[in-house]
């Protein structure tokens, strides 16, 4: 049955503690510096610049030298000099156990060179963990290019998420022995900001429409992280330890350490857990498709009897041991390809079992899980060729009576594709197939080519980013009833595994920036009104000046009018569509608790989002009442809430506008 969800924190309660912390246990190998005059200033935890002539705490990982050299230097005269490697992985390393604490995050640097006469190459940065006798390996800055001519900053940030009993930070080449520099190595960590509690949370704002979900790992359900997980979302979906390469890596040798601790996380905090991925063709271990003699499977019937009972029997011990805690399988992934004629990708499973992989994966799946959604599981599910090749073999799966319940679209986009009117093609496609369907993996990258490389996300492309979110949100929620849940492959930008895919180079997909505080695209789901439209000053539209009303302390009067102000602009308008805001204030001398503001629209205007209330229409008449956080309206206040709306031939004002049945004066 399911294992007991325990685990350790090694979480300290304040910055103070770390600080200590970091000075007792480092200060033997490395010096400390002196601590930041500003709170909001990086703390600088270890500095290796090999100037004392030692090697500072580095030692070499396996039989390589590792000494000190004066051929040449980052900064001052010395560097450290990895030679006589025998294998890639070596290179230098430094024991960070005592000196990282679990659930921060912390930036290192570290200079590197080839050493002359070395032809060029790639280095990357990456960290050990080492627990219970086996070992994992996170990278912390992917493959870069290097020479012996010049130094590379290799720079990325890292939290220890799991309990270990070894760390060490390393770096290493990509491939090769080249003899290598490395200098002025650094680790520091930024003191967090809070957790935003003044803003709406996700799951709320989204409530009436569908389930928001993140895809998550160890570092997602600790510290700050959990915090904002929790406040903000519905679902999680362990973005890889529930792979086969995480659950079954030998044969019959299942580890669950991570699942369990991800999934037992959801289940005591009442996230629900989508279960990603039981069959595709990546992160599969080469002896799923190899014989124990290590011959490759063929599709001769023994072989793929094989394959399918070694399917069969990881799809059991894996759904089996989760049951009712994961409601929503991907039970398979990524399985077309649309430049085939018949859309099937040529993967291994294919190769040697045909569509029987997919035929005995749901049917397993089904028997383990009888009360589980079903899906299968796609990327660019919007391009039409791949769309309909998908489609294709839904209906075909389910003709056969295979239990295909939903489709998931896993929509890694990026700021400028694909069009709206693509996605909305995506979703229809699959509506008269009576499938369910969630977005399972949604991202919008910066970027828009693998060339592109910004040290820091420019502002305009925050802002495009956020009118992304924005209009791909508005148009969820107009099929929320086709969605059965929206998730995002991430929390927040600090981790995204965009960071190292397509290439290296730090991406910002998501909704909280890499300090977990609110993007641009948070408020473009939320309340596009306040996107930050301004990243460089435009001139803003002359008004006239106003003397500020003199504000003498009046006692509140009891009785009085009841009566109501209200302001409506059209705040942007295109052919077809409109965004809008509507300012109630109320003039009266009584407050207003869970107010309902009516109007209707004299053209047929359809509203497809509105944000900081609920929104009802009937034909042409609006309803409209408040969220969790608005709904006191008291004598003096007022509620603004905006939307996205659609019209045609004209677009007139509201009329007979109404807050608690009171009629409002305008303007
Ligand atoms: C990604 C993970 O986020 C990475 O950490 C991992 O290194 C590679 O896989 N489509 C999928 C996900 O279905 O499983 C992938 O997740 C992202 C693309």
């Amino acid at each position: 049955m399911r294992a007991a969800w325990t685990r350790r924190h090694r979480l300290l309660p304040g910055l103070l503690a770390l600080a200590c912390l970091a000075t007792v246990a480092v200060a033997a190998a490395v010096p400390l510096t002196t601590p930041p005059a500003r709170a909001a200033d990086p703390v600088l935890v270890l500095d290796a610049t090999f100037e004392d002539g030692t090697t500072q705490g580095f030692r070499a990982r396996a039989g390589e030298t590792v000494a000190v050299s004066t051929a040449v230097a980052h900064g001052g005269t010395r560097s450290l000099l990895a030679s006589g490697r025998t294998a890639s992985w070596q290179g230098p390393a430094l024991a960070l156990i005592d000196g990282m604490v679990e659930g921060t995050r912390y930036t290192l640097t570290v200079w590197v060179r080839l050493a002359a006469g070395q032809s060029p190459g790639q280095v990357r940065l990456s960290v050990q963990r080492d627990s219970g006798g086996t070992s994992a390996y996170d990278q912390v800055v992917g493959d870069t290019a290097v020479s012996a001519d010049a130094w590379v900053r290799l720079s990325g940030t890292y939290v220890l998420a799991h309990d270990v009993d070894g760390l060490s930070a390393y770096v290493e080449t990509a491939s090769g022995t080249a003899d290598l520099h490395i200098d002025d190595f650094t680790m520091a960590y930024q003191p967090t900001r809070p957790v935003q509690t003044d803003i709406p949370a996700l799951r709320e704002v989204l409530a009436a429409d569908f389930p928001i979900g993140a895809a998550i790992g160890n570092r997602q359900i600790i510290g700050d992280q959990a915090v904002l997980l929790r406040r903000h979302f519905d679902t999680v979906t362990p973005g890889n330890a529930l792979k086969w390469d995480a659950t079954q890596p030998t044969e019959g040798a299942f580890r669950w350490a991570d699942a369990d601790t991800q999934v037992g996380f959801a289940t005591d905090n009442g996230l629900a857990v989508r279960g990603h991925t039981l069959v595709w063709h990546q992160q599969t271990p080469a002896w799923v498709f190899t014989d124990t003699d290590g011959t490759p499977l063929t599709s001769d019937p023994a072989d793929k009897a094989l394959l399918l009972s070694r399917l069969e029997a990881h799809i059991r011990a894996v759904v089996g041991r989760y049951g009712d805690a994961i409601g929503v399988w991907d039970v398979a992934n990524e399985v077309i390809d649309e430049n085939q004629s018949d859309g099937l990708r040529r993967s291994r499973w294919y190769e040697i079992s045909g569509l029987d992989y997919l035929r005995t994966a749901f049917r397993v799946a089904r028997e383990v899980a009888p009360t589980a959604r079903l899906y299968i599981n796609d990327y660019n599910t919007n391009v039409p060729a791949k769309r309909d090749k998908l489609r294709d073999l839904v209906t075909r799966l389910r003709a056969e009576g295979v239990p295909v319940d939903g489709v998931g679209h896993q929509m890694h986009v990026n700021v400028q594709w694909p069009s709206l009117a693509e996605t909305e093609a995506m979703l229809q496609a699959f509506i008269p197939l009576g499938v369910e369907q969630q977005v399972t993996e949604m991202d919008v990258s910066i970027y828009v080519n693998n060339d592109e490389s910004f040290p820091t996300p420019p502002a305009d492309r925050l802002l495009t980013q956020a009118y992304r979110y924005r209009d791909l949100f508005a148009l969820y929620r107009r099929y929320a009833d086709e969605l059965t849940s929206v998730t995002l492959w991430g929390l927040a930008d600090d981790d995204t595994w965009l960071d190292t895919f397509p290439v290296a180079r730090k991406d910002a997909p998501l909704l909280f920036d890499t300090e977990l505080q609110a993007k641009s695209a948070y408020w473009g789901i939320v309340d596009p009104t306040r996107i930050d439209p301004t990243p460089t000053p435009t001139v803003s539209p002359t008004v006239s000046p106003t003397a500020s009303p003199t504000v003498s302390p009046t006692p509140t009067p009891t009785t009085g009018p009841d009566t109501c102000r209200a302001a409506y602009t059209v705040t942007n308008q295109w052919p077809g569509g409109f965004q809008a805001s509507l300012r109630i204030t109320n003039t009266g001398v009584r407050a207003h608790h869970g107010w309902t503001v009516r109007w209707r629209f004299p053209d047929g205007q359809l509203i497809s989002q509105l944000w900081n209330g609920t929104v009802r229409q009937d034909g042409p008449g609006v309803t409209v009442t408040p969220t969790s956080w608005n709904s006191a309206l008291p004598a003096g206040g007022t509620v603004e809430f905006g939307f996205l709306a659609s019209w045609h031939t004209s677009n007139d004002r509201p009329v007979g506008l109404t807050l608690d049945g009171l009629a409002c004066t305008t303007g």
